[in-house]
């Protein structure tokens, strides 16, 4: 089990009893005083994320954003950290503006993100003075059109493009092919751009791509780069559009699991950062601003989940399950991905493996299933697991099935321990049904 270490939080350890440790704190101890499941974030690991993101950009590529995707995990109390660590904000929805809001995020650095944003959307988004609207579509550019004239509101605006490219991913999380939701569809790209130049309430200040989510090559995102520089060159001659700044998405994969490590972040700098100091020197293009909008990578190491151990069901000859107290209510991604994800013994680390055991949930599906076939000790009733790469897509994700109560999310630092949402009640659940 300890070869799996590297895929937990930068602060994570085995202390002398054989507990794991993250931040500081042993995770039996979490798990005792908290229940499980347990989500615990690692401060030192978020920071230092944070702070290499922002090097490995910054130190190859004069102008650089960085920008947390919050669809990865919203959260007020991380938020205020990213704010911290100089990061901007990505949000979608009313939701996630308001997360932001809650937590004092400056609003001239959040994009507002969304493939059928509403009006209201649209006219919080105004009112609050977010930094940039990425455009996805004709509508919006109705409604903004609408909205700026009402108000005399001068927004300044990407415009969210789809350049064509596979990312080679899976089918759910591939957004920049021409078949796809999100963006101005590759055959109207030019008429975007000329519509969108003509609403005075909007300032064109660049374009957009995000050609999807779990991303372990870098060659397309450098296809990407040249389709949106060439373009932008057609668009400066016919319609004015000056490129000042450049959004690349996210997308970045990170190492879920030991057979697939992902590149760092140091190597999608390299490439990216390079693919396009090299083609704005092709199209005699000044090098725009670089916006970058990690979701997953930013914040997927930094956190474990903690279950406990419930019923051990060995059928003879077949299988054995290991069911824990929580599974595809509070990590849908097994199941909806097919994601793959590794787990160590927290309370056992020295334990020697006896074989392979299924983790399942405690949910009514036989698609909750968390881990499939994976060498453990044996695990008896109390054990307690913690499984890697929890910090992304698995919270925003969660959901009541079975009525669950969602789980309680920790952030740890020197040994010190901070609730940053606190685990759902009954009255949760019940709190918006009307008898
Ligand atoms: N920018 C835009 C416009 C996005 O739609 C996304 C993610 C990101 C940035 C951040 O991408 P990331 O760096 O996290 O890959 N639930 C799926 C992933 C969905 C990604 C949605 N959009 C999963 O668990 O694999």
């Amino acid at each position: 089990m300890l070869k799996r270490l590297p895929l937990y939080p930068l602060t994570t350890e085995v202390n002398r009893e054989g507990h794991l440790v993250i931040g500081g704190c042993d995770t039996v101890e979490l798990a005792d005083e908290f229940g499980t499941p347990l989500y615990i974030f690692d401060e030192a690991g978020l920071r230092n994320k944070c702070r290499e993101f922002r090097e490995e950009f910054g130190k190859r590529y004069p102008e650089v954003s960085v920008i947390y995707a919050s669809k990865a995990y919203a959260n007020a109390a991380l938020e205020r950290i990213f704010n911290e660590e100089g990061l901007g904000l990505d949000a979608v929805s009313e939701g996630e503006l308001g997360i932001a809001m809650s937590a004092g995020f400056p609003m001239e650095k959040v994009y507002f993100h969304g493939n059928n944003k509403s009006q209201r959307e649209l006219e919080l988004a105004l009112k609050w003075h977010v930094g940039r609207i990425v455009v996805d579509n004709f509508r919006e550019l109705d409604m903004l059109e609408k909205l700026t004239e009402a108000t005399g509101v001068k927004q300044d605006v990407l415009l969210r493009m789809t350049p064509g490219v596979d990312p080679h991913t899976h089918q759910y999380t591939s957004t920049g092919t021409l078949d796809s939701k999100f963006g101005f569809p590759l055959p109207l790209k030019e008429r975007a751009v000329e519509r969108a130049m003509k609403v005075r309430g909007l300032n064109v200040v660049g374009l957009h791509f995000h050609i999807g989510s779990l991303i372990y090559e870098t060659e397309p995102y450098e296809e990407a780069i040249g389709f949106i520089l060439k373009f932008a060159v057609e668009m400066r001659k016919k319609y004015g559009l000056e490129l000042r700044e450049l959004n690349t998405g996210g997308g970045f994969g990170v190492q879920y699991t030991l057979d697939k490590p992902a590149p760092p972040i140091s190597f999608f700098a390299e490439k990216i950062t390079s693919a396009i100091i090299r083609g704005c020197k092709k199209y005699k293009l000044e090098l725009p601003k670089l916006v970058i909008e990690p979701g997953r990578s930013a914040v997927a190491k930094s956190a474990m989940a903690l279950y406990a151990v419930g019923v051990v069901k060995e059928i003879p000859g077949v299988r054995t399950y290991a069911s824990v107290d929580g599974g595809m209510a509070d990590n849908i991604r097994p199941a909806l991905y097919g994601a793959k994800l590794e787990a160590v013994l927290a309370n056992r680390m020295r334990a020697r493996d006896a074989g392979k055991v299924t983790i399942s949930g405690k949910f009514c599906e036989m698609g909750d299933i968390l881990i499939r076939d994976i060498v453990m000790p044996k695990l008896v009733s109390g054990d307690i697991l913690a499984v890697a790469g929890a910090g992304a897509y698995s919270l925003p994700e969660s959901m009541n099935y079975n009525a669950f109560y969602k789980p309680a999310v920790i952030l740890v630092k020197d040994g010190r321990v901070r609730t940053i949402r606190r685990r759902e009640t009954l009255e949760d659940i019940t709190r918006c049904d009307i008898l």
